[in-house]
């Protein structure tokens, strides 16, 4: 059997489409929406990352505003501009880029930004209400996997599924997303004893791992929906310089029932997310200011 391939790129010109209808309407009403964007150093994957999404709010009628600083500025002066960034009724929301440089502690910045400006969703309020059910910012790659899953009627509930990755960016909100969604969850990491004895089992696998093409077709279970997360630059081989994720893609396509390519899959809905919350942001505050 070869999968049937979700491609993200379609489902995000849909629901960009949807987004900017609504940014318009905003903007009609006297609030346009407004993204803030941090960054700190001169990481190449992070300044890509940064003008992808600066260039995508451009698109979508959402206006951005865009701070760069040095990679030994002092911790002080970004917090100043985050503490302004608060204070700000134009910006309804605030992004930091991560990774940050060492001199940073990187809790405190994310505590830094209004929870309520927090689109990003890494707030340890907004966790805490995700965690709970309650209504949150959700970050923005998980969101957009279970906005594919629901995009392609993957039934969650009481499904098997299987996070491989624990960061606080994707694999702990993901894992409490699928639960929140009624999944039988597993998080697994890349030490896992006998993960494939895990992955196997998994109706939903969600490779997260930061790891080329960790994942192999034998650790799939026929028929799966297998979303890869990854995104890593291939440094040796045939293949050097290209994008690969964290599954075997080749190969694995021949096994699961529904996979998501890279690039072109999960990647350009963690954007789309990203402009969903700060639109969403700024409905509050319409909504807020017309109470
Ligand atoms: N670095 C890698 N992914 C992300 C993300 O989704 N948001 C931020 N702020 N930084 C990241």
């Amino acid at each position: 059997m070869t999968a049937r391939i979700l491609d993200g790129n379609v489902l995000s010109a849909r629901v960009r489409g949807e987004i900017a209808e609504r940014a318009a309407v905003l903007a009609a009403e006297g609030v346009q929406p407004c993204l803030a964007v941090v960054l700190v150093g001169d990481d190449p994957a992070s300044a890509v990352y940064v003008r992808n999404k600066v260039a995508a709010c451009d698109k979508a009628g959402i206006r951005s505003l865009r701070y760069d600083f040095p990679r030994d500025v002092a911790a002080d002066e970004v917090m100043a501009r985050i503490a302004a960034l608060n204070e700000d009724p134009a910006v309804h929301g605030i992004l930091v880029q991560l990774p940050l440089p060492p001199q940073f502690d990187e809790a405190a910045v994310l505590e830094a930004i209004r929870v309520d400006k927090d689109v990003d969703g890494f707030h340890a309020e907004n966790v805490g209400r995700l965690s709970q059910g309650q209504q949150a910012f959700i970050p923005c790659t998980p969101h957009g996997v279970m906005k594919m899953l629901e995009a392609e009627g993957v039934p969650v509930q009481g499904a098997e599924a299987v996070v491989i990755g624990r960061s606080n960016i994707v694999g702990k909100p993901m894992a409490m997303l699928l639960i929140n969604a009624g999944a039988t969850v597993t998080v697994c990491n890349s030490k896992t004893r006998n993960l494939a004895a895990h992955t196997r089992r998994a109706d939903i696998l969600v490779a997260a791992v930061g790891r080329p093409r960790f994942v192999k077709a034998d650790m799939i279970k026929p028929g799966a929906v297998v979303i890869d997360v990854g995104i890593n630059r291939l440094t040796d081989g045939p293949d050097a310089g290209k994008l690969c994720g964290d599954v075997d893609f080749a190969a694995a396509k021949e096994v699961a029932g529904i996979i998501t390519p890279v690039p072109g899959g999960v990647g350009p809905m963690t954007i789309t997310m990203l402009l969903a919350n700060t639109v969403e942001s700024a409905a509050r505050a319409a909504q807020a200011r017309s109470q």
